[in-house]
């Protein structure tokens, strides 16, 4: 069941989508590519009166591709800037390019005195992030974008939080959002006019690449939680799901697109904070029941041998976020169980992890908990191997970790 095809490596990370036209407009770097998708729609066989779902949505991949090929889909997420950009990035057919720089030229204009917009300041990463000088224009430029009519906005509110990055003494660095302070800082308004010239090049690229995509309507993206669907308005039950979760890693989204977060989607700290709360537990100070219980044995197993006194984990809290995710994952594969067309077709790429040396299959133990929620699991498709590192090596020996596909098939038939 378990097999290697090393050539999905390379799909499986955003670098990817660098050569897509529109999709690299935002660098969402938590995305796997384009072709990724546009293979397992191929291998699945999907045609437009199939409806996918993607329920870990990020910047919109799995969206986007099955909107090139005219496969209605809906995709949800939790974090405001990815059902932002997955909801945008489609807009940018809908304007003629000469537009952008118009609008642009006018904006620059009013943004030299406009009244600096409010952002959740408040936040320790904001007085840091970026120069005096830098900050004021930034939020001048908020200001000014905010007054455009619709789609317009929208487009120039994406280009503008592509743009933080480059403007702050920040980089999206491996897991975390790091402070460099000796960063060479751009400024606002000549990397948002090379932005704007970039989107208008992948406008005229994509339209001549895809052709006319008038008859194609734009995918549906709603902010949303995959632990719970009640409220997510499918238009019929999904026939096939292509998605990939935020793995056991530690990793936090609200702290690596804080600085887009505090412009554009929380006011405070505080609700910073009730954001990270209300994501999936796969980062450190996600708060753990007390009646949360490892849902598998494997799970249970490695949170034992992790709580053994002798470990020395570099973070002691390691043990309850991995119960905590794997109680959250089990409840997302519950709900797709609920809500999946029969015979549906899934696909879900993750990462294995390792702590002090205790590897997790993360793929086995999902599979594991779907075959019990009335799923077949098909295949486990090693797409390759990380955590390799001479040095990871030196410490634990040569175990690599496995980044791998999972296909599983909803019981029963359409
Ligand atoms: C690995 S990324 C998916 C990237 C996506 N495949 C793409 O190409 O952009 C995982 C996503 O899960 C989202 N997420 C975290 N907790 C969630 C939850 N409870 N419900 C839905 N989405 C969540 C994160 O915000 C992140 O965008």
């Amino acid at each position: 069941m378990i097999h290697e095809d090393f050539r999905l490596g390379q799909l499986v990370s955003y670098v990817g989508n660098k050569t897509i036209p529109i999709l690299r407009l935002y660098r969402y770097k938590e995305a796997f590519a384009f072709p990724f998708v546009q293979e397992f729609i191929r291998r699945f066989g999907l045609t437009q009166s199939d409806y996918l779902f993607d329920p870990f949505c990020g910047m919109g991949t799995t969206l986007f591709a099955a909107m090139q090929q005219g496969i209605p889909a809906i995709g949800i997420d939790r974090l405001p800037i990815a059902t932002f950009v997955a909801r945008t990035l489609p807009l940018f057919f809908s304007v003629e390019p000469p537009l952008l720089l118009e609008t642009f030229q006018a904006l620059s204009d009013k943004a030299r005195n406009a009244e600096p917009a409010q952002i959740a300041s408040d936040v320790a990463i904001m007085q840091k992030a970026f120069p005096k000088t830098t900050l004021l224009a930034l939020r001048r430029w908020k200001t000014v974008i905010a007054e455009l009519d619709y789609p317009l906005r929208d487009i120039f509110s994406l280009l503008f939080l592509s743009i933080l990055e480059p403007c702050s003494y920040t980089t999206k660095d491996g897991q975390f959002l790091r402070l460099r302070p000796d960063k060479q800082v751009a400024d606002p308004a000549a990397m948002l006019q090379r932005k704007v010239h970039e989107a208008q090049t992948d406008i005229t690229l994509l339209r001549q690449l895809w052709g006319n995509q008038q008859k194609i309507s734009p995918p549906l993206v709603q902010l949303a939680d995959a632990r719970d669907l009640s409220e997510v308005p499918f238009a019929q039950s999904p026939t096939a799901l292509i998605t990939s979760p935020p793995y056991a890693n530690r990793y936090d989204y609200t702290r690596t697109y804080a600085l887009e977060l505090c412009f554009n989607f929380v006011k405070s700290s505080a609700e910073l904070k009730t954001l990270r709360f209300g994501i999936l537990r796969s980062h450190i100070e996600a708060k753990v029941a007390a009646t949360d219980r490892p849902p598998h044995p494997v799970i249970q197993e490695v949170v034992d041998l992790l709580r053994g006194n002798e470990r020395k984990l570099n973070n002691p809290r390691i043990p309850a976020m991995l119960t905590a995710y794997f109680v959250d994952m089990r409840q997302v594969i519950s709900e797709w169980g609920r809500v999946l067309a029969p015979g549906a077709q899934v696909a879900m790429v993750v990462d294995n992890v390792r702590f002090d040396g205790e590897l997790v299959p993360v793929d086995l133990v999902l599979s594991e908990l779907a075959e019990g929620m009335g799923f077949k699991v098909q295949q486990v498709i090693v797409a390759r191997y990380k955590g390799n590192s001479s040095q990871q090596m030196g410490k634990y020996g040569r175990v690599p970790v496995r980044e791998s596909i999972v296909v599983w098939r909803k019981e029963g038939t359409t």
